[in-house]
């Protein structure tokens, strides 16, 4: 039985405990760790069977028995534990982002490529059902040359301003996941980023130096353009849509919704509106993406989601802001050579 550790007892990192709990097989939690450890969390993980709750994440480090951990910190922690995760010998999962600044994942990089340890990192959508099969379809060529990349990407509510002001901005929270999913459908790389961004939502995420609405449009290797639009807020739910469009056709996911029901009356014809936020919607994806993880450490094969899956996105995040900020297309060269990359 593999042993986990999970770092950060927070909103996702309860998650991933539960899923383990209900849907890994040869995996248990021995032990959480967060500084702010209150009774409820202490409560919460008996109920869970944890044997362990430390106010410290080395507490976990430093238990010969545990074989890997989960990061579900704070983003700002994510590189140093991951470093010292590593350097005890863990096998890693981190949440995304690994880190807002591009030469701390390079620290990160160089630990992870030197040691025999797992690093993977949270990219949950390319493990929904829905954007797994259309990146199947890609992949077995039905749609042919690609063309086009559609995703809509729009949250059912903005996040508190106290999370805006820490969360690195919109492209480095949020759009990173899209910038993921760009990558993954089309298995080629960005090259050149357009960005337009406004404040439509909530002045206050302004005034803490962020935008909650844009559309991202991009150029990529393999002679592709992507497009991605995103706002903080849409007022019917979560909406998490793709598009991929070639030669041979097209491919295309919707939402999932609690149900299929379709209601047709005399009104006017009325369906289920999407699963309301990430929680809901990728319940089974968080799932999903733990069980591989654990797959690789048994079986010793490539982790799905590795190292520079976690440093390019955060590139292309980067080209998106300087491309607001300069209000011109900005290559991801360009920011790469910045860091020496
Ligand atoms: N992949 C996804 O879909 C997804 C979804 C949500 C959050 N996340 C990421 O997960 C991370 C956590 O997000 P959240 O929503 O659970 O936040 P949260 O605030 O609910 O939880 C974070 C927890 O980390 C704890 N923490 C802070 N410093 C710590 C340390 N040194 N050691 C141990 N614990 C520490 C905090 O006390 C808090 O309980 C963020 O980086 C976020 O970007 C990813």
């Amino acid at each position: 039985m593999l042993k986990i550790g999970i770092i950060g007892a927070g909103r996702i990192g309860k998650v991933h405990a539960e899923s383990i709990s209900n849907y890994v097989k040869g995996a248990e939690v021995k032990a959480i760790a967060d500084p702010f450890l209150n009774q409820e969390t202490k409560e919460w993980a008996n109920g869970m069977g944890i044997k362990h709750a430390y106010t410290d994440y080395k507490e976990i480090l430093n238990d010969a028995e545990i074989d890997a951990v989960l990061i579900c910190s704070s983003t700002d922690t994510h590189s140093p534990i991951s470093i010292e995760a590593i350097q005890a010998g863990k096998h890693v999962f981190c949440e995304k982002p690994v880190d807002h600044d591009v030469e701390k994942i390079k620290e990160v990089m160089k630990v992870v490529q030197s040691s025999k340890c797992k690093y993977q990192v949270g990219f949950n959508r390319r493990f929904d059902h829905n954007f797994r099969s259309a990146k199947e379809a890609v992949e077995a060529g039905k749609i042919g040359t690609q063309h086009i990349i559609k995703i809509t990407s729009r949250d059912p509510e903005a996040p508190p301003i106290s999370y805006v002001k820490v969360s690195g901005g919109m492209f480095l929270d949020m759009t990173i996941h899209d910038f993921d999913m760009v990558r993954y459908l089309s298995g080629s790389e960005v090259e050149e980023v357009y960005a337009v961004g406004g404040v439509l939502v909530d002045p206050a995420i302004g005034e803490a130096g962020d935008i909650d609405t844009a559309i991202i449009t991009m150029k990529l290797k393999n002679g592709a353009m992507a497009v991605i639009d995103n706002c903080r807020r849409a007022s019917y739910g979560y909406d998490q849509r793709a598009e991929v469009f070639g030669s041979k056709g097209s491919v295309e996911i919707g939402n999932d919704a609690s149900s299929t029901a379709i209601l047709s009356t005399s009104d006017g014809v009325v369906a289920e509106k999407p699963l309301h936020f990430f929680l809901e919607r990728y319940m089974q994806a968080y799932a999903n993406e733990i069980r591989e993880f654990v797959e690789a450490i048994v079986e010793d094969k490539d982790v799905p989601v590795n190292v520079v899956d976690g440093l390019e996105p955060v590139i292309i995040g980067l080209a998106a802001k300087k491309s607001i900020i300069e209000s011109r297309p900005v290559k991801t060269a360009e920011i790469k050579s910045s860091f020496g990359l």
